[in-house]
């Protein structure tokens, strides 16, 4: 089976909610990148994540800072590469090791593709028509195999899942 799950969302709610039942499955150590056109929905992807990591700040796109940090059941660092002009500044800012207490989640992670963890999930983003979004989830490691693969399972919950002994 691929590691990889498409969700549809109509409306800016369902793209948050897609991002809070990732967050309520993260641990610690976990990265996510986002990728997607301007204004595709990364950013409220990442607010949907804090709201399923327990995060009541509100979650803000920073156009300056490269990252934020917000307190939840698991620290989000949230990251915007967007305006990095040389990608060893995310080198040196080490990301992937300031963040192994928490979760990292990374806006324009094509802007440093070298320096961001091997591992990860991958949430892209597409612009349908109107307000509509595609939303597809790829697992790189077996970590986040099993996170996608439980994702795709809490979308469908089937009656066989758990097959009742006969
Ligand atoms: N289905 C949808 N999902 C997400 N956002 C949507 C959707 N429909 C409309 N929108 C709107 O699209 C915009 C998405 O903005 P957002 O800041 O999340 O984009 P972004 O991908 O982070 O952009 P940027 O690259 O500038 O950081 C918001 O204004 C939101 O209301
Ligand atoms: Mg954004």
């Amino acid at each position: 089976m691929t590691p990889r799950l498409t969700l549809e969302s109509a409306t800016p709610g369902a793209t948050r909610h897609i991002g809070e039942r990732i967050g309520r499955l993260l641990r610690a150590g976990d990265v996510v990148l986002l990728s997607g056109e301007l204004g595709a929905g990364k950013t409220v992807l990442a607010q949907g994540i804090g709201r399923g990591l327990g995060v009541r700040d509100p979650i803000k796109s920073s156009s300056f800072v490269i990252m934020n940090e917000y307190a939840g059941r698991l620290r989000l660092y949230h990251a915007d590469l967007y305006r990095l002009e040389d990608p060893a500044q995310v080198a040196e800012l080490a990301l992937d090791e300031l963040a192994a207490d928490g979760v990292l989640a990374v806006e324009w992670p094509e802007r440093a593709p070298a320096e961001l963890a091997a591992e990860h999930l991958a949430v892209r983003l597409d612009y349908g028509t109107a307000r509509s979004r595609t939303v597809t989830l790829a697992a790189s490691g077996a970590r986040y195999e099993a996170l996608v693969r439980a994702l795709s399972r809490s979308r469908r919950p089937r009656r066989d899942d758990h097959p009742h002994p006969a």
